[in-house]
């Protein structure tokens, strides 16, 4: 199906005028003009439905219910874009089924030392060493308090960036606090134990540590679903121990993945810092994939995934729908192609499922490619 007037417009203004002029800028002050943008857009309702009008794609085929949660459509802001939830009131208009917010840690976080992000724009990634930079909890759940969303808000809980968190059960609190301080905002909860960024690495891809953890996050018993989000780099003996962990305690998805750190298996021989953070897109698209396929193979619908990592194109998503994932999101697919992206994939989304006979989401999912 092809895309309206005012969408190759808005794609041909990007490609040749906006990103060009963006690029040349430092990464992480672009982040911070698109989230100022975005927050004048979301202030008015004339800015939003003009936005709406310009971006959102709409089709019944698209909407999905997972873990028992309604979406619109399956395609979602990935964690990391909207750090301190100023965007929640105009994604929708963006496009977004849903969104991902934080990570959001215990405490307030500076993140690492700048520079902290970098790009690859020869191998479509970014390079990443935010180090969970963000607002914290209460600041960001006061924030949020009695928001009315018109889409699911999954809230990213990590573990504050410090040498304070690097003790477990000071760490299972930090996850914990942010758990208790979003109660009433999330419309799902995602526990980060993937960031490649951040002090004391990430312990709880340890079987005995993640066993603690979520059985803290268990006595919370909270009422929206929880799913886990892991690192790509994990073995298929890590992976497997990860899963025998979820199967005891209240866990209902899986979030496939977070950045690789694994610069030689991913061949990359030129990253801008070498060694430091993690990197996304198109370079993390197929080991993202292969964990994707292994979890649906060995879990068969057990748990939800959601399917990130190097998501460009409608097809990329409808790949990962059809290798298992019950949802998809990305960052690094707008930052490269523009933000009308998310409406062209939700609409080459429709149309690839129409075009192979499903009648919804679910029933492609995990159908294999
Ligand atoms: C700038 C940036 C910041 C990120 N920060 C986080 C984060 O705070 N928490 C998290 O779980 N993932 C974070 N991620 C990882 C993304 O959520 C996603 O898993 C990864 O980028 C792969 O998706 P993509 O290829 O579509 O970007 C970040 C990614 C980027 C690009």
């Amino acid at each position: 199906m092809r895309d309206p007037i005012s969408t190759r417009l808005i794609e041909a203004f990007y490609r040749s005028a906006a990103k060009p002029l963006l690029f040349r800028a430092d990464p992480e002050r672009v982040h911070d003009r698109f989230t100022a943008v975005g927050r004048v857009l979301a202030s008015t309702g004339l800015t939003r439905r003009l936005t709406r009008a310009l971006f959102r794609y709409d089709d019944p085929i698209l909407a999905t219910d997972v873990a028992g949660v309604h979406f619109e459509n399956p395609v979602g802001l990935a964690a990391g874009f909207d750090k301190n939830a100023q965007l929640w009131n105009i994604l929708p208009d963006v496009g977004f089924g849903f969104a991902e917010l934080g990570s959001i840690t215990g405490k307030p976080c500076e993140g690492n030392p700048k520079p902290r992000l970098w790009r690859m724009p020869e191998r479509e990634a970014l390079q990443v060493y935010y180090g969970l930079k963000n607002d914290g909890a209460e600041a960001i759940a006061a924030r949020l308090r009695g928001v009315r969303s018109r889409m699911p808000l999954g809230i990213s809980a990590a573990k504050t960036n410090s040498a304070e968190t690097s003790d477990p059960d000071a760490a299972i609190s930090d996850y914990c606090a942010v758990i208790d301080a979003c109660r009433d905002i999330a419309g799902y909860y995602t526990i980060n134990i993937s960031c490649p960024n951040a002090f004391g690495g990430q312990p709880f891809t340890d079987p005995a540590l993640l066993d603690r953890l979520l059985a803290a996050v268990d006595a919370r018993a909270v009422r929206q679903p929880v799913f886990v989000k892991l690192s790509p780099d994990l073995d298929d003996t890590q992976q497997d121990a990860v899963l025998e962990v979820l199967g005891g305690h209240r866990v209902q998805g899986i979030v496939c993945t977070n950045l690789t750190k694994d610069y030689r298996r991913v061949g990359i021989e030129d990253a801008q810092v070498p060694g430091r953070g993690g990197i996304s897109g198109r370079v993390v698209q197929q080991v993202a994939e292969r964990q994707l396929a292994r979890m649906w193979q060995r879990t068969q619908g057990k748990y939800a995934l959601i399917g990130v990592g190097g998501i460009f194109t409608a097809e990329d998503a409808y790949r990962k729908i059809r290798l298992g994932a019950s949802l998809v999101q990305l960052i690094t697919g707008m930052v490269y192609r523009g933000p009308q992206v998310i409406g062209q994939i939700n609409r080459g989304l429709a149309a690839l499922l129409r075009r192979d006979g499903f009648k919804s989401v679910a029933e492609a999912v995990g159908v294999g490619t």
